[in-house]
């Protein structure tokens, strides 16, 4: 039976991916987007025109409670995907009272507005593995110990304890997806696999550029943003609300992405010198296609973060299909057909 949906913040990747499964179901959606104007809808803009055309599109602030409130009470959704957020973390350094506003103001305004006005509706909340903070032991799953290191990642452990309970001393249906990184061909540009591949397109189309790094060493455990969408779809399915860990589970390094990407372009990188004047050369001129810059580091950065996806497994049969190199030979080609 076609559901009447919300997606919230559905203008980012995350949302693109998720409109575009659920419209395939035949799902009537609805997408929230903040504010702008009417042309401004984000990565939306990648799907079809017939499929865009299918979406309903309401411009408002998760952080204004009245907004929701009539929002949430005259549209009387089957479910709810909140998945707008401030998601980066670097900003939310600087930004902490932002992201905090947005992030912990936004959920506890859907969440409460469905709980007093429409209690059947599922909420599923797109959690973080910042929650975590740094790897200590193993791979983290949904059990691990939270350090939350980021104002980011506070939020999100927040968000992660709101959801709990509101679902046990109210009886809401909601679930967190604790979502590992997850990357795309539509990715923003603020996080570091676009910046890298924006540039390794930029210097393989022959412009004469240098991409400025920070943490190199930094690890992080990467997937197919498609295939988290995918997974987040089977926790909503759901008869009873849980929590699930999305993640490959594997763990390479910034510094392995960026020869992953440039190996894609047919650059075999030459690194020599260490720490802030660390640098790759392209050895078919000799270039320095790749620096060091200390603006780049974050106080508090994550060392490394990989999750433990078993609980999904075995409940939900899901599994991440796409590898690494195939997420960024998608994501290359996509900023390639740009460039041209
Ligand atoms: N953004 C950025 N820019 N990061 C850099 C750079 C740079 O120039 N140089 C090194 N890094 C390192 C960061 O220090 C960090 O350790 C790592 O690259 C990844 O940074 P981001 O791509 O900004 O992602 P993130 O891990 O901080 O957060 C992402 O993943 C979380 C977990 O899924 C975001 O998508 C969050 O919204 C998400 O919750």
């Amino acid at each position: 039976m076609s559901k009447k949906i919300l997606i919230t913040g559905v203008g980012g990747q995350d949302g693109y991916f998720l409109a575009k499964l659920l419209l395939e179901r035949g799902d009537t959606v609805h997408g929230l987007l903040r504010g702008g104007s009417e042309d401004e809808i984000g990565s939306l803009k990648f799907l079809g025109e017939a499929e865009l055309a299918r979406i309903g599109i309401h411009r408002g602030d998760v952080t204004e409670k009245w907004f929701v409130d009539e929002l949430i009470q005259r549209e009387l959704f089957d479910e709810v995907f909140h998945l707008a957020a401030q998601s980066s973390v670097a900003r939310s350094i600087g930004h902490p009272r932002e992201t905090i506003d947005t992030n912990v103001l936004g959920l506890t305004n859907i969440a409460t507005s469905i709980r007093d006005r429409s209690p059947k509706t599922k909420l599923l909340f797109t959690g973080s593995s910042e929650m975590f903070g740094d790897l200590t032991d193993g791979k983290q799953s949904e059990s691990a110990p939270r350090h939350p290191q980021s104002p980011y990642g506070l939020t999100k452990d927040f968000g992660f304890q709101l959801i709990n309970a509101y679902r046990k001393h109210y009886g809401l249906w909601a679930a967190t997806a604790i979502l590992f990184n997850h990357e795309s061909e539509f990715r923003g540009e603020q996080f570091v696999t676009k910046k890298i591949i924006q540039s390794v397109a930029r210097i393989s189309a022959g412009r004469d550029e240098t991409l400025s790094l920070g943490n190199i060493y930094a690890e992080r455990d990467w997937g197919y943003a498609g295939d988290y969408m995918e997974g987040v779809l089977d926790v909503m399915a759901l008869e009873l609300p849980d929590d699930f860990v999305f993640a490959t589970g594997q763990l390479h390094s910034v510094k392995d992405f960026v020869n992953l990407a440039f190996k894609h372009a047919g650059i075999e990188l030459e690194w020599s010198g260490e720490g802030l004047d660390e640098i790759a050369r392209d050895p078919s001129n000799g270039k320095v296609v790749v620096r060091i810059d200390e603006q780049f580091y974050r106080p508090g950065d994550i060392k490394g973060t990989c999750g433990d996806y078993s609980k999904a497994s075995h409940q939900l049969g899901w599994k991440p299909r796409t590898t690494l190199e195939e997420t960024i030979s998608k994501m290359i080609q996509h900023e390639q057909s740009k460039e041209l």
